[in-house]
C-alpha cells in the first residue's frame, strides 16, 4: 500500500476509535530542533557519555558537572518552539477529548502547543527538586527565587541543603509512580495507539505498546525508520511526524 493510503486508513481507524492513546519520544520533537540523548553532543561536552551524566552516582560524584550539562540543556531547549506534529496532536485531542498523551521527552513542548492529557513518563528539564527529596517526593524547589553562585554548580535546597537536581528520571531510577500507573491505564484501555519517533529501547515506557496489544488495540507508528517496536506495530507510517501527523489530521478532516 502507499504511504497515501496507509494515512487513510489510519484515520479511518483513529476516526472509529473510542480511545486513543499515543506514545511519543524525542522524534516528535526533532522538527523543534530539540536534540536527544543519542545524538552526538557538541561543543564541550563532545567527549561525554550522556548515559554517564544521567545517573545518581555520577552526580553525586560531580554534582557540578552534571547541573552544568543539565544547564546546558536547557540553553539549547529554551528556543525551541512546538512543530505542526505537536500541533497536530492537541488537534486531534481537542476533536477526541479522551485522548491522552505518554511522553517520554522532558520538554514542554506538546503542553506548549495545547495538549492537555500529557503523562510524563521522564519528568520535566525546566523543573527542580531536591536530592534528598526531604520534604517527601517529589520536593520541587524553584531555583528562581534562591541567590547563589551559579559558577559553583547546584544550589543547595532551601530545606535541607542537599544539592538539587533536574526532575528527570534518570538512568536506574524509578518512574514517578502516579505518571507510570496512569500511562498503564491509559495503555490497556486504548482501542488505537500512535506510536511516535522513539526507539522504543527505554523501558518501561517501551512496555506501553505491549500492555496496548495485549488488550487488543491496533499500533500506528509514525517513524522515518523502524524501531525496535516496528514489529508489533499494525501500521507503520514511514516519515518525520511533522510531516504525517498533519497529513493523518487532513485525513480525517476530509472525510468528515
Ligand atoms: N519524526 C518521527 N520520528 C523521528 C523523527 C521525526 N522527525 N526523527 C527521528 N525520529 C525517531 C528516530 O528514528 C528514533 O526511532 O525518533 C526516535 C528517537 O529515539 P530516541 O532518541 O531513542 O528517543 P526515545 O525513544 O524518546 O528515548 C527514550 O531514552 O534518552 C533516554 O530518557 C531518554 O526519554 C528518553 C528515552
Amino acid at each position: 500500500m502507499s504511504l497515501e493510503a496507509d494515512i487513510a486508513h489510519s484515520a479511518d481507524l483513529i476516526r472509529s476509535s473510542q480511545r486513543l492513546t499515543v506514545l511519543t519520544g524525542a522524534g516528535v520533537s526533532k522538527e523543534s530542533g530539540v536534540p536527544t540523548f543519542r545524538d552526538a553532543l557538541d561543543g564541550l561536552w563532545a567527549r561525554y557519555d550522556p548515559a554517564q551524566l544521567a545517573n545518581a552516582a555520577a552526580f553525586q560524584r560531580d554534582p557540578k558537572l552534571v547541573w552544568d550539562f543539565y544547564e546546558y540543556r536547557r540553553e539549547i531547549m529554551r528556543p525551541a518552539k512546538p512543530n505542526p506534529g505537536h500541533t497536530a496532536l492537541a488537534a486531534l485531542e481537542r476533536r477526541f477529548p479522551a485522548m491522552s498523551i505518554i511522553t517520554q521527552n522532558v520538554d514542554d513542548l506538546h503542553e506548549q502547543a495545547g495538549s492537555r492529557s500529557v503523562i510524563r513518563l521522564h519528568g520535566r528539564i525546566s523543573a527542580n527538586k531536591c536530592f534528598a527529596n526531604c520534604q517527601g517526593s517529589p520536593t520541587p524547589v524553584d531555583v528562581t527565587a534562591l541567590e547563589w553562585d551559579r559558577g559553583s554548580g547546584p544550589p543547595p535546597c532551601p530545606h535541607c541543603g542537599a544539592p538539587v537536581r533536574p526532575d528527570v528520571v534518570w538512568f536506574g531510577e524509578a518512574l514517578p509512580g502516579d505518571q507510570l500507573q496512569a500511562a498503564i491505564h491509559a495503555s490497556e484501555n486504548a482501542d488505537v495507539m500512535l506510536v511516535v519517533g522513539t526507539s522504543g529501547v527505554v523501558r518501561p515506557a517501551a512496555d506501553m505498546p505491549y500492555y496496548a496489544k495485549r488488550h487488543r488495540a491496533t499500533l500506528i507508528e509514525i517513524n522515518p525508520v523502524e524501531s525496535d517496536l516496528t514489529p508489533i506495530i499494525d501500521l507503520w507510517l514511514a516519515g518525520a511526524s511533522g510531516e504525517i501527523l498533519p497529513r493523518v489530521l487532513t485525513a480525517l478532516g476530509a472525510h468528515g
